[in-house]
């Protein structure tokens, strides 16, 4: 049976002090969590090593927000898979809308990261969604399908276990976002769920582990969680202080039981 997965992005936030203040709090709360429960953690790239070593021990995997598509070379102020792995990460996000919509990056880049990612034994941790305007359109399935379909083009079967793609709708996430309804989730992964079986065959599309992240907080976890298509969470605000997160924890481990 597949884990629940649940974790958090930190995006570009917190001091050193901080990190260390977080993982003091959270160590003792992961420790508790059941076996059915994945938990994931996304700090800056400088926190990445502490963090790693503060919460390996307990299954706990750390990733990184972005990598270089190239293994090394003159890519001023990029990191590559490789020192990303080196530093203690299990997981590279790829493709938040965050960086789809200020630095650049396309459909065409999220698919050379993923490859790189891959070729390292990282998990990409691919992020898609509509924007309101592509909502607004009718078009959310459209978008949706096209950006899974580029991020996983040239992908071979065999390295789709390793796949995470969270839906997260442009619209649902941040200070002003309006976070999808539990059917809005559903619907999104559920797209994503028929355009894997497309591409890959239903028992592959069935390895790869879909979250919904945007606006999740304590009040709408236990819905989410509850939808057929959502394996797991991707949680920002919600889960940047160790009682937001523990309390989700608790939520979905409830849910587990
Ligand atoms: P949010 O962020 O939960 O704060 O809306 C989600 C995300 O960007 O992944």
């Amino acid at each position: 049976m597949k884990k629940i997965w649940i974790g958090s992005s930190w995006k570009m936030n917190k001091t050193s002090s901080e990190v260390t203040t977080f993982c003091d709090a959270i160590t003792p709360i992961l420790e508790q969590v059941p076996g059915t429960i994945q938990t994931f953690l996304i700090p800056p790239f400088p926190y990445v090593r502490e963090v790693a070593e503060a919460v390996d021990r307990y299954g706990t995997c750390v990733g990184v927000q972005n990598i270089c598509w190239a293994a090394q070379g003159a890519f001023t102020g990029e990191i590559s898979a490789g020192m990303a792995k080196d530093i203690g990460a299990l997981i590279v996000e790829i493709g938040h809308s965050e960086r789809r919509q200020m630095f650049n990056e396309t459909d065409e880049t999220v698919n050379r990261k993923v490859r790189a990612a891959l070729g390292t034994g990282l998990k990409p941790l691919v992020c898609v969604g509509d924007t309101a305007e592509e909502k607004r359109w009718g078009v959310s399935a459209e978008a949706i399908v096209r950006q899974v379909k580029i991020a996983l083009f040239g992908l071979s079967k065999d390295e789709l276990h390793n796949v995470i793609i969270a839906y997260e709708p442009v619209w649902a996430i941040g200070e002003q976002g309006v976070p999808a309804s539990p059917y809005e989730a559903e619907n999104g992964l559920y797209t994503i769920r028929q355009a894997l079986i497309d591409m890959f065959g239903e028992d592959k599309a069935q390895q790869i582990i879909l979250l919904y992240g945007g606006s999740v907080h304590q009040d709408n976890a236990a819905e989410l969680i509850a939808q057929p298509s959502i394996d797991g969470l991707f949680v920002g605000r919600a889960a940047w202080d160790a009682e937001g997160y523990a309390e989700l924890l608790s939520i979905v481990g409830c849910y587990c039981e």
